[in-house]
């Protein structure tokens, strides 16, 4: 099949990337970085692509965040050589791709709890170089992490002191709106972490609602932003960027105008998600911002148009902007970059389905 040259050559349901948005997006959280001395290492779950974490180091990054081991393999594969791995990694077959991973890029994993770091001595006990692993601190989001300074201090003391293992640092993922909480209880953490005698190098912490005020934050000493890079309906909603900076949307042709308030796509669940985010409705289309996307099947979009059942014909074709950017970058095998109406390439989504 010939690749595509314009947009209107594209075959739905399909997602595009406006690369001048993206790398728009990318240059203008870096600079504000930079502008702070504030250190990024962009979490890639958002868009799975070697190329565009590429992007994220040239423009200044100090390198990425990984959320699963698949995602890290793909990613040194790709030349990525510095990657934080934020999640408990537990297993036999994982710890020995972890332990062959770090053979290949500098690596830092988190833990929260003892088995974990148990499991990670013994994977790289007899390693020449120790592995870098960070305590991972709940701060109000109500994920994994450790509860308070102390067992943060506790976690980190047990790290340290295991044969193969060096405890670097504190991460968080906080709360979205709640980054203040989040920095006191970062900094209880820290100044636990140091009456026990532990040298706390990094603080990481991250989320792109609150990326504007990272700034703002006492003791973190790098930020890890990831939906940034294409934003989405609900980082609009929490007023991170406008629409006109969202750089993902699907392309979606209406197949049925069935009635005069209900128009149907041709992408339902399996290419916008289900994700509402505390959101109504599951996008916006930006072609007609008054219909509502009210539900989806798995792969028919439900389109309210009362407001205005003159807006779609059968055939049209629409772009939606979803909720949530990075749950759809792992739902398709491709991606269109796009700049205006020319497809400037299409790329494999290399660590799409990358889970375990
Ligand atoms: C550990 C961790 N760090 C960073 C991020 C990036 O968050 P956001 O997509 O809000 O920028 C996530 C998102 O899931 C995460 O889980």
């Amino acid at each position: 099949m010939a690749k595509p040259r314009r947009t209107d050559e594209i075959d739905t349901p399909a997602v595009l990337i406006d690369i001048d948005r993206a790398v728009a997006n990318i240059e203008r959280a870096q600079s504000y970085a930079d502008g702070h001395g504030l250190p990024l290492r962009p979490h890639i779950k958002t868009h799975k692509l070697p190329m565009l974490a590429r992007r994220q180091v040239d423009a200044g990054a100090v390198g990425i965040t990984c959320q699963k081991i698949g995602e890290a393999e793909v990613m040194a594969d790709a030349g990525l050589d510095d990657i934080l791995l934020p999640y408990n990694i537990l297993g036999r077959d994982k710890l020995a791709r972890l332990r062959a991973l770090a053979d290949r890029v500098t690596l830092s994993v988190t833990a929260d709890n003892p088995l974990v770091v148990a499991g990670l001595s013994e994977a790289f006990a007899d390693r020449a170089t120790p592995l870098r692993v960070l305590v991972e601190c709940d701060t109000g989001m109500g994920r994994c992490g450790v509860q308070d300074g102390e067992a943060a201090a506790a976690l980190g003391r047990m790290i340290e002191t295991a044969p193969g293992l060096a405890f670097a640092g504190l991460m968080t993922y906080p709360a979205a709106g709640r980054a203040e909480e989040a920095d006191a209880r970062l900094a209880e953490a820290v100044a636990a972490c140091r009456r026990a005698g532990l040298d706390v190098p990094v603080v990481t912490t991250g989320g792109t609602p609150d990326l504007w005020r990272a700034h703002l934050s006492t003791v973190a000493t790098e930020y890890r932003p990831g939906t940034y890079v294409y934003l989405d309906r609900y980082q609009v909603h929490k007023g991170v960027g406008t629409v006109d900076d969202c750089a993902l949307t699907v392309l979606t042709t209406v197949v049925s105008r069935p009635v005069p308030g209900r128009a149907i796509v041709d992408a339902g669940s399996k290419a916008l998600t289900s994700d509402l985010l505390g959101l109504a409705g599951h996008g916006i289309v930006m072609e007609a911002p008054s219909v509502f996307v009210s539900g989806l099947s798995e792969e028919h979009g439900h389109l309210d148009c009362s407001a205005d059942p003159g807006a779609l014909s059968v055939g049209d074709r629409i772009r939606i902007l979803p909720n949530h950017a990075c749950v759809v970058s792992n739902l398709f095998d491709v991606v269109h970059l796009v700049s205006g109406d020319t497809v400037v390439d299409v790329l494999p989504v290399a660590a799409r389905g990358r889970v375990g």
